[in-house]
């Protein structure tokens, strides 16, 4: 069996904390071979590199998510371009826009994912995208900064499939995760049958968005083999070949060597 690539995951949160060595130590035996672990603030982004730093099989991203945004200062654009500096460190994110739970104000929003796509433009790191109710603006931002992009991803892409063509154009990848599993799951399953194999990322985002029949339970990496089963369910090919081909996607798109 192909290993799997975890494209996004967050190691680091609080509810790991009792048991963050045994989950990660187990992950291999467990078929997950990769995780990149995506950073939400500053020390989240230090705690991932942190733990790349000490696993082979975790790699990290350092940004700031649009819910933290308000926090920020210019001073920790120079500090997250430090972090990215480490050799580890493979992209910036996750970045993007939040319109449903506004957590910070949305012109602060804007402001902060554009000066995080020109850090990933100065460092030369693709970036993870996080957008939720905000497709029309992430895409009028993605489009404006174009020439700026080393890469990206749509990450825990929830948009329909007909804008998928719009991320596709600008070269992104689209990365999908739990929600394809659920039960009432009708938008990202016909993602699933209409994202070109060769564009196609596979995630937890844990701890959160655990996919059936663990939804509700705290999620980890090693449930990414529930969102690689159903995808090679819904496109009626073999898992082993959705494994290999997003394991192949993702250490392309951040740059690692594509076989273990
Ligand atoms: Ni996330």
């Amino acid at each position: 069996m192909n290993m799997l690539f975890d494209s996004h995951a967050h190691l680091d949160d609080k509810r790991f904390d009792k048991d963050r060595k045994e989950i990660i130590e187990g992950l291999i035996s467990r078929g997950v071979g990769r995780v990149l672990n995506a950073g939400a603030d500053m020390k989240s982004s230090l705690a991932g590199i942190e733990l790349a730093k000490e696993y082979s099989h975790i790699y990290a991203a350092v940004g700031v998510h649009p819910h933290d945004v308000k926090t920020m200062e210019d001073c920790h654009l120079n500090e997250l371009e430090n972090m990215s500096k480490e050799k580890k460190v493979v992209a910036i994110g996750e970045i993007g826009l939040d319109f449903y739970y506004d957590n910070s104000p949305r012109d602060v929003q804007r402001e902060r994912f554009i000066d995080q796509i020109d850090l990933a433009d100065r460092v030369g790191l693709p970036i993870i995208v996080h957008n939720r109710d905000a497709h029309k603006d992430t895409l009028d931002i993605l489009r404006d900064n174009r020439h700026k992009l080393h890469g990206g991803v749509m990450h825990c892409y929830s948009g329909s499939a007909e804008m998928l063509k719009d991320f596709l154009d600008i070269g992104f990848y689209i990365s999908l995760g739990g929600p394809v599993t659920f039960k009432n799951a009708r938008k990202p399953v016909e993602v699933a049958k209409q994202v070109p194999l060769d564009k196609l990322l596979i995630e937890t985002d844990c701890p959160y968005l655990t996919p059936h029949p663990f939804r509700g339970k705290r999620n980890d990496p090693g449930y990414v083999g529930l969102v690689a089963e159903k995808i090679a369910k819904i496109r009626d090919i073999p898992l082993e070949k959705i494994a290999r081909v997003t394991f192949e996607n993702a250490s392309k798109l951040f740059r690692i060597r594509p076989i273990q």
